[in-house]
C-alpha cells in the first residue's frame, strides 16, 4: 500500500463554513480522502500550517488540531521544524473509525481458537530471556549447517522448476521417500504417497475430507492431538482410550460408539507424545487385528520414529497392514527441520488422491523449494549422516536431563526413562494445580508444557523436553521449577 514519492501536494479545496460538520472534521476528512485515494503519496509533504490556514481560510489552531489527529492515527508525521509529511496510506489506519467488527467475525469462524495455554506457549517461545523446557523441537545448535550448505549447493546446481507441482507432490521426493522407507519394512509406491506441509496438515486434510458429523476419533489418553483443535469441529468428537506400558489398549474401546458414524483411531505408537511410551510389537499386531475386525481405520502418526538412542523401535503398524487399514503419517519436523514444513501421508491410492485433491484446493501444494531440498537430503545420503549424529546428541541431552531430575526432583516426582524421542513425562507426587505451576514458572522466564493440555482429565504432569534448551538453561530452569513446585 505504500508508494513513495516526494514534493508538496496541491490543494484546491475549502471547507464549507455553513455546514453542521465542524471545520476540523471536514479538513481531516478531506486530507484522509486524498491520501486514501492515492492522489497523494507516502513521502509527499503537506503545505506549512500557515499556508494551509490561508488555503482553507481557517485559524492556525484548527489546522494544528487537524494535523495532530492525523499524526495520532499514524498517517502523517509533523516533526517540529520539518513540516508535515505523509507517512502511511494503509486503509486500515485511514478508515480507523469505520473498520468492520472483526471480533464478531472471529467468534463465528468454523475453527475454534487455540487453547489459551497453548496460545501462551506459542507466544512466549519467542521471548528472548525464556528457557524452553517443553519445546518439542531440535535445538538450533544441533542443526547440521554444513550438510545443509552441501544440499543447497546440489539443489542450486540442478536445472529445476519452482512452479506448482502435481497434486501428490514432487515425484522425485515421493520416489526417494519410498526408497528410504524400505528400511522401516514399508513397501510403498509413489502413487500411495501425498506430500504435505507437515503431518499436522495431514490431520487437517483427513478431518476435512474423510470425517464428518457423528465421526468419533479414538485417541490415546493422554495424547498430543488433544492439545490441538484439529478434530474439534463439525461434529467430530474425540474419545480417549487408556494406555499401559505397551501402548493403547484396544480392548478398552467401547465398540458401540463405532456404529454411529465414520470413526477412526489416531495413535502415536513410537516415542509417544507426551508420555514417551513405545507400543510393543505384539500390541501393534493386536491393535491392527482389533481394528480390522471392527472396520476401524488407523492413523499412525510416526513423526518420532527416527529418534531412537540405541535399538530401533518395532516396525510401523503400516508395515504389517495388508488390507489398507492404516494411514501412515511422517515428517522431517522432528528429525531435521520443522521449518521445511515437509511431511507425508501414505495410504490406499483412492484416499491419497482424495486428500491430494483437497490439498490442491487448499494451498496448491507444499513449497516446491522445500520438496527439492528434501529430495536432495535423501538422495545424497546426508539425511542418514545427520540422523545418526543427531541420535547420539539427543541421547546425551536426555541423560543430562535425567541426572538433573535425579538431583532436584527425586523426592517430589516420578518419570519415565526414554529410549528415544524428545519427552520426559514428569508426574508430580502431590496434587497441585498444574496451570498455576505454568504461570509461576513463566514469571521466572521458564516455559513448560503442562500435562493437562494433552489430557481429557486433570493431571499432575508436566511434559519436559530435552531436545531444545542448552545444558546450562536446563539446569537453571529445572532448579527453579523444582523450587516452584516445592513452594506450592
Ligand atoms: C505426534 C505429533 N504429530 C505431529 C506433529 C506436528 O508435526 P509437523 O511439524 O510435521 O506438522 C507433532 C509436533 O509436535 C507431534 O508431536
Amino acid at each position: 500500500m505504500k508508494t513513495k514519492s516526494s514534493g508538496t501536494v496541491i490543494i484546491d479545496w475549502k471547507p464549507d463554513k455553513g455546514s453542521d460538520i465542524t471545520l476540523t472534521k471536514q479538513i481531516i476528512g478531506y486530507l484522509k480522502g486524498r491520501i486514501a485515494k492515492g492522489d497523494w503519496l507516502v513521502g509527499q509533504k503537506l503545505p506549512s500550517q500557515r499556508k494551509l490556514a490561508q488555503l482553507f481560510d481557517v485559524n492556525r489552531s484548527t489546522i494544528a488540531e487537524s494535523l495532530s489527529e492525523l499524526s495520532a492515527l499514524g498517517i502523517v508525521d509533523s516533526s517540529f521544524g520539518k513540516g508535515t509529511t505523509i507517512i502511511n496510506n494503509t486503509w486500515s489506519l485511514i478508515f480507523a473509525g469505520s473498520t468492520p467488527d472483526w471480533n464478531n467475525y472471529i467468534e463465528h469462524g468454523i475453527h475454534r481458537p487455540n487453547n489459551p495455554t497453548i496460545q501462551a506457549i506459542n507466544k512466549f517461545e519467542f521471548f528472548e530471556p525464556i528457557t524452553r523446557l517443553g519445546t518439542g523441537e531440535m535445538s538450533p545448535d544441533e542443526f547440521p549447517c554444513d550438510l545443509m550448505a552441501s544440499v543447497l549447493k546440489r539443489v542450486s546446481d540442478l536445472n529445476i522448476s519452482y512452479n506448482y507441482l502435481e497434486p501428490l507432490g514432487l515425484y522425485e521426493l515421493r520416489a526417494g521417500l519410498c526408497k528410504y522407507l524400505k528400511k522401516f519394512n514399508l513397501s510403498v509406491e509413489p502413487s500411495q504417497v501425498l506430500i504435505v506441509s507437515g503431518s499436522l496438515q495431514a490431520l487437517q486434510l483427513i478431518s476435512l475430507s474423510i470425517l464428518g458429523p457423528n465421526s468419533v476419533v479414538l485417541v490415546e489418553e493422554p495424547s498430543y492431538i488433544k492439545s490441538l483443535r484439529v478434530f474439534d469441529f463439525s461434529g467430530i468428537t474425540m474419545k480417549n482410550v487408556p494406555m499401559d506400558k505397551d501402548g493403547i489398549q484396544p480392548w478398552m474401546i467401547d465398540d458401540t460408539i463405532l456404529k454411529k458414524g465414520m470413526s477412526i483411531l489416531y495413535t502415536i505408537p513410537t516415542f509417544h507424545n507426551p508420555t514417551g511410551i513405545t507400543m510393543s510389537e505384539n500390541r501393534r499386531s493386536e491393535l491392527l487385528r482389533w481394528c480390522r475386525l471392527n472396520q476401524l481405520p488407523i492413523i499412525e502418526d510416526d513423526v518420532y520414529r527416527e529418534l531412537y538412542f540405541d535399538d530401533p523401535p518395532p516396525f510401523p503398524i503400516k508395515s504389517i497392514d495388508t488390507s489398507g487399514n492404516v494411514l501412515y503419517l511422517g515428517s522431517v519436523s522432528k528429525s531435521l527441520a520443522p521449518g521445511f514444513r515437509i511431511g507425508w501421508i501414505i495410504g490406499p491410492e483412492s484416499i491419497v488422491e482424495r486428500l491430494g485433491d483437497i490439498k490442491m484446493q487448499t494451498d496448491y501444494g507444499s513449497s516446491s523449494l522445500s520438496q527439492w531440498i528434501m529430495t536432495e537430503w535423501f538422495a545424497s545420503g546426508l539425511y542418514e549422516v545427520h540422523i545418526q549424529k543427531f541420535r547420539k546428541q539427543l541421547k546425551k541431552r536426555c541423560f543430562f536431563m535425567l541426572r538433573l531430575l535425579d538431583m532436584y526432583f527425586s523426592d517430589i516426582a516420578t518419570w519415565n526413562i526414554p529410549k528415544g524421542g524428545f519427552y520426559i513425562w514428569l508426574k508430580i507426587n502431590k496434587s497441585i494445580p498444574i496451570e498455576k505451576v505454568f504461570h509461576h514458572a513463566l514469571k521466572d522466564n521458564i516455559l513448560i508444557n503442562p500435562g493437562d493440555i494433552y489430557s481429557f482429565k486433570k493431571n499432575n504432569c508436566i511434559r519436559l523436553s530435552y531436545s531444545y534448551a542448552s545444558n546450562q538453561d536446563m539446569e537453571d530452569g529445572l532448579i527453579k521449577l523444582s523450587n516452584i513446585i516445592r513452594k506450592m
